[in-house]
């Protein structure tokens, strides 16, 4: 059996009196990317947030826990989990340009945190700093060193973004919407950066997104989240061919790359907010399955015979029925 690197278990999230993360379990294995997947508002973010315990106040983890490589992270003194940020697992955030320091040549934080957490000398780092700038695509590397942030473009900063990331060798990038922030033109330059990196360095990765296309490209398994709660977990090929939730069936017809027409999202409605969740399934109420009173209870995460599981009471049924939803 193969442990696992990173194992969330049961974590739920509050905000205040308000739960936005209930209940989510998931594990990424050594050199494997897991995309966690869902509409805007649904806990991917907090989810991120809350395995470095960076939650902003007044979030906490409200219950169950996170371990790295069998380590409880919850209870990890803030020294040790310091060189684990930014060492072992590294971030990539959607905006790079509030999370590059404005007044610092962007060679600064690569040298410092190499020197912090990997032991290098000044000019090691120095060398390695420039090395994976090149790698990441980066033209007069050690000219650029010296760059400050406003002068580069977005999709040079997020490629610095990524330098700043994978210098270290970190054995799991967490990567939230890593390419949103930029161009569509630049997107897929990005990604394919990224896809090549993780590969080369037997990085695992996190990987946040809302789009499915990037998903079928780069990950091994998916989680598809919903109003705080994994709703379907399974490998990327399950998932894409045989999607048992009727949120994860929704989703993949409105994937541009995955269908030549793609059409837009059928799903009516969007995802209830935190604090107004409806009781039973969380997708009621916009799911065209809905049935009283069967799904008035909260169906449980369960597999559906071979199937991955699905949160879902008719989990395999389809629910769209693409000639309707188009017509
Ligand atoms: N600082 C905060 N204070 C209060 N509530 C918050 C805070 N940050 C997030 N939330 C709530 O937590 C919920 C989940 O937010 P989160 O940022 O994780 O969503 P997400 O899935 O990452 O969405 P997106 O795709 O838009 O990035 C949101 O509904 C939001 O209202
Ligand atoms: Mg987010």
């Amino acid at each position: 059996m193969v442990s696992s690197l990173l194992q969330v278990q049961n974590l739920s999230v509050r905000f205040g009196t308000v739960t936005v993360v209930d209940g989510i379990d998931l594990s990424i294995n050594p050199g494997e990317t897991l995309a966690l997947v869902g509409e805007s508002g649904c806990g991917k973010s907090v989810t991120a947030l809350s395995i470095l315990r960076l939650l902003p106040a007044p979030g906490i983890i409200s219950g169950g826990g996170v371990a790295w490589t069998g380590q409880d992270l919850l209870k990890l003194p803030l020294r040790a989990l310091n060189d684990l940020r930014g060492g072992d697992i590294a971030t990539i955030w959607q905006d790079p340009l509030a999370a590059l320091n404005p007044v610092l040549p962007i060679g600064t934080p690569i040298i410092e945190a190499l020197v912090r957490h990997r032991n290098l000398s000044s000019a090691e780092a120095r060398t390695v700093a420039i090395e994976t700038l090149q790698r990441v695509g980066i033209a007069q590397a050690e000219k650029r060193l010296k760059d400050y942030p406003h002068q580069l473009s977005g999709g040079q900063r997020q490629r610095v973004m990524i330098a700043a990331a994978i210098a270290g060798k970190p054995k799991l990038l967490i990567a939230d919407e890593p390419t949103t922030a930029l161009d569509v033109s630049v997107q897929a330059q990005i990604l394919e950066l990224l896809r090549g990196l993780i590969r080369d360095t037997g990085t695992a990765m996190l990987l946040i997104t809302h789009d499915l296309g990037v998903v079928a490209q780069i990950a091994n398994r998916v989680a598809v989240m919903y109003a705080g709660q994994i709703v379907e977990q399974g490998t990327t090929a399950q998932i894409f061919e045989h999607p048992q939730h009727p949120y994860t069936q929704g989703l993949l017809l409105a994937t541009p790359r995955l269908h030549g027409d793609s059409m837009p999202l059928p799903i009516p409605g969007v995802v209830p907010p935190p604090g107004r969740w409806p009781t039973g399934c969380r997708f009621k109420t916009r799911c065209p399955l809905y049935t009283q009173p069967t799904c008035d209870d909260m169906p449980p995460l369960m597999p559906a015979g071979e199937a991955q599981p699905a949160r879902c009471w008719f989990a395999g049924t389809p629910a769209w029925d693409k000639a309707k939803v188009e017509a």
